[in-house]
């Protein structure tokens, strides 16, 4: 493996002929779209390419398919330079490009805790036939170890000219919310390559970044090596993310039991900068399109090959975090007086509101959402459930129908028993209880993020339980 800097990269000339590589992003989910509006931003000649008409006609027509700070703008200033355009034809991404990055989902399989590799299988095999000259085939998407020599072999099946395509890895690692920040100014690019060849192409694919970065006095660290280590970077990357927050939520349930305070002890650790502060916030848990998913797979390829054993701890990453989502049942039940048999507590005839449904602020994002979730918990257990989130409504109400949603904050309040703050959305941050106080039919919250002032709800007689911390009144 090395570890080289931008200044001395292989020189290659794109196979197109043009100047900069031509890049092609399938897939524009999140990952796919983020990255091909950003690096048309960059000053590439971008498609982005999906098989969902409806998606592609709305990223073509300007606007983004989800919430993501800043993209929408980004999305049309680069459609009407004319960097961008979008595509659901094969034949014309094969065209064009010169680099296809494979951007699609790789979700849990329904029959266990693998990945499935579906989507990834059809992108290739549908791309490689009209592939008319050599072209680099760059997965981005998170995968088992393995999936970049499989693909190999699928190039080779699916084509029927040897052009001498190639195949490359090279992981992301944006977060939601902060996405086109992650892309633009990533903190390390990952190379996996075979080739001088792919090593030189990835390299003027990512020169917009470098020059970027240059121009702010900033270094982008590149990492070059094999395909292995570099799908494997991903996955352990989230596997450390998961195991740093199961980390302080058990410290938070510790923290439960002994009377101790975990925000302050997650400070008071954090100042070792061998611990770091970040990443260390105690709540209801991790959810997302990531780390829940990835965990599992990654559990699921080491056993595959036969080193099950050695990542045994992240069953129990997964168990901490679950056990978050039904702490907030057990708050609930606890505050509202009512008892905890082993069906669950009896919440009949209480009135719950859920403020924020999405698995993180500045998403529209509800996939494995941990608010959700804990909607659905307390729906069982017979709460009259009003679920409020300022981005994504319209996405809980598609995965949880049966419970009511209110347009704004004060609607969803009015009335209820007991509060719960799920999403740390600035709008809850900044709620003045005491403006809530008179709709509230009882003054109780808790905060499920610990990110509401203890000391100012509590001034403003609310009874109030953070995640982790000793009970203040
Ligand atoms: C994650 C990785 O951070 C990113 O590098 C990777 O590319 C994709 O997966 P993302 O899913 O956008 O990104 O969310 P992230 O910010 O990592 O948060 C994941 C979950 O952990 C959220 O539900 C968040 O609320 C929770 N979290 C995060 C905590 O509970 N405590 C923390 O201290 C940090």
């Amino acid at each position: 493996m090395t570890i080289a800097y931008p200044s001395t990269p292989p020189v290659v000339a794109a196979p197109s002929g043009s100047a900069r590589p031509r890049l092609t992003f399938l897939g524009t989910g999140y990952l796919g779209a983020t990255y091909a509006i950003c690096f048309a931003e960059l000053g590439y000649e971008v498609i982005g390419f999906d098989i969902d008409e409806a998606k592609i006609a709305k990223l073509a027509g300007g606007d983004v398919p989800f919430h993501e700070p800043g993209l929408d703008e980004l999305l049309r200033k680069n459609l009407s330079a004319g960097r961008l355009r979008f595509s659901t034809s094969y034949e014309e991404v094969a065209e064009f490009g010169d680099i296809h990055f494979i951007c699609v989902g790789t979700p849990q399989r329904a029959d266990g805790m693998a990945a499935d590799l579906s989507h990834v299988e059809s992108a290739v095999s549908n791309l490689v036939p009209h592939l008319t000259r050599k072209a680099l085939i760059v997965g981005k998407s998170t995968v088992p170890v393995g999936t970049a020599e499989w693909i190999e072999q699928l190039v080779d099946r699916n084509s029927t000219v040897d052009l001498g395509v190639e195949v490359a890895w090279s992981p992301e690692f944006l977060q939601e919310g902060v996405a086109v920040e992650d892309v633009l100014r990533p903190n390390r690019v990952i190379f996996g390559v075979k080739s001088e060849w792919a090593t030189g192409m990835l390299y003027s694919a990512h020169k917009g970044v470098f020059d970027l970065a240059v121009t702010e006095d900033r270094e982008v660290p590149v990492v070059v090596t094999d395909f292995a280590t570099a799908e494997l970077v991903k996955v352990a990357a989230n596997a450390f993310l998961a195991t740093k927050i199961s980390f302080i939520n058990a410290m938070a349930e510790v923290c439960e039991a002994a009377g101790a305070d975990v925000t302050q002890l997650a400070r008071s650790i954090g100042y070792d900068a061998r611990i770091g502060n970040k990443f260390l916030r105690a709540g209801v848990g991790f959810g997302g399109g990531c780390l829940p998913k990835d965990i599992r797979a990654f559990q699921a390829r080491a056993q595959e090959l036969g080193v099950g054993e050695a990542l045994r701890f992240l069953h129990e990453v997964d168990l901490i975090n679950q056990r978050r989502r039904q702490k907030i049942v057990q708050l609930s039940a606890q505050l509202l007086g009512r008892g905890y048999g082993p069906a669950g507590p009896d919440l009949a005839g209480t009135k719950i509101t859920v403020l924020g449904a999405t698995f993180k602020p500045n998403s529209d994002d509800v996939r494995d959402s941990p608010a959700l979730s804990v909607v659905r918990k307390l729906a069982r257990s017979g709460a009259e459930v009003t679920v409020y989130d300022p981005e994504g409504m319209e996405q809980a109400r598609a995965e949880v129908a049966d419970v009511a949603y209110a347009k704004t904050l004060n609607d969803a309040v009015t009335g209820s028993d007991l509060l719960c703050v799920l999403t740390e959305w600035e709008e809850f941050r900044n709620t003045d209880p005491n403006s809530l106080s008179p709709l509230v039919s009882a003054k109780r919250v808790i905060d499920g993020r610990n990110c509401l002032d203890q000391a100012v709800w509590v001034a403003a007689g609310w009874e109030y339980r953070g995640m982790g911390r000793p009970v203040v009144s």
